[in-house]
């Protein structure tokens, strides 16, 4: 599965051109995502240091009766990506009826595995899926039962991939699809020690690094690229003054590189820009999401490490 062999290959270049020509090297992060970048990512959500996937899914547990009350019944329950996880089902098996379950998901390949996926274990879900970029402003497919409202799922932290002012922007996005009234419960990752935080992007087994690394590959595989992974090493980083930890990829030693018939110089310790991800305090996504959104439920774990929140548009 190629998550983005359907994306044009010259918007691929584009971007990727862009982000080398830059003063700070970068590369546009949803590249991470071919097939090995996802089963990658699958290792990551199991690793004793990355806490986040646990610890959403334990306040999801833990406080299930009470998400499921706030969410209601007979909504339009609006998924924004694969919808392949474990924390999709357990909404799916625990709210008493949903109108419909819509996943949104820009690779037509991994859609149709994950909609073909239910309907083997949920016969009586009436699945209804739409393949689009969900950054993108989007409708929401024709919905034959009548529903109570919509509710979008929004797990994972990765409204935190997103540099607060595009993650504002993104929400507008989605409150022009959901209308006031509207909910959306969302994982959102919060400022913690940071130790606790630099661990998790940095593992024992080297397994973030293998990830961080494979859009290198991805990139050579899909663009005409010669990037030598063994001239990389996996650098990750708690920005205070950002609110954020960097992922980067350091060049170990002065180097060139071709990228669609352009040459691209690396010197030793130049680092190439991969990946943000955002942490918030509730007091600063509240603010961020205000705009659009009232915070009306928070969850969280006994550490205060996570957040899944329950947002009403209004
Ligand atoms: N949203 C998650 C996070 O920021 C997923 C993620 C994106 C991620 N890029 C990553 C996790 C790189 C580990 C490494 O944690």
């Amino acid at each position: 599965m190629n998550h983005h062999s359907e994306i044009a290959s010259s918007t691929i270049q584009d971007e990727v051109l862009t982000g080398l020509s830059g003063a700070q090297k970068s590369l546009p992060s949803k590249y991470f995502y071919d097939e090995r970048g996802s089963q990658l990512f699958e290792q990551i959500t199991r690793l004793e240091e990355y806490y986040p996937t646990r610890t959403e899914i334990k306040i999801m547990r833990a406080n299930m009766p009470d998400i499921i009350s706030t969410i209601g019944s007979n909504v339009a329950l609006v998924e924004l990506g694969s919808g392949s996880s474990y924390k999709t089902r357990l909404l799916l098996d625990h709210l008493p009826s949903i109108a419909a379950y819509v996943p949104i998901e820009i690779s037509q390949k991994f859609l149709a595995d994950v909609v073909k996926q239910l309907n083997l274990e949920y016969p009586d879900l009436t699945v209804n899926p739409v393949c689009t970029d969900y950054t993108r402003p989007f409708e929401l497919p024709e919905i034959n039962t009548p529903f109570s409202r919509t509710v979008m799922f929004y797990p994972g932290s990765t409204i935190g991939n997103f540099c607060p002012d595009r993650a504002r922007r993104f929400l507008g996005i989605l409150s022009k699809t959901l209308n006031p009234g509207g909910g959306m419960l969302i994982g959102v990752d919060l400022k913690k020690e940071i130790d606790v935080l630099e661990a998790a992007y940095n593992d024992e087994k080297g397994v973030t690094a293998a990830f961080n690394k494979n859009i290198l590959r991805h990139i050579n595989r899909e663009l005409d690229a010669n990037f030598d992974l063994e001239n990389y090493r996996h650098k990750a980083f708690y920005n205070e003054q950002k609110g954020r930890i960097e992922m980067h990829l350091v060049a170990e030693k002065e180097h060139e590189v071709s990228v669609a018939g352009e040459t691209f110089i690396l010197d030793e310790g130049e680092s190439i820009h991969t990946e943000n991800s955002y942490k918030y305090t509730l007091k600063e996504f509240r603010e961020l999401v205000q705009p659009w959104f009232s915070v009306e439920q928070v969850w969280t774990d006994p550490n205060n490490y996570f957040s899944v929140q329950y947002l009403v548009q209004h």
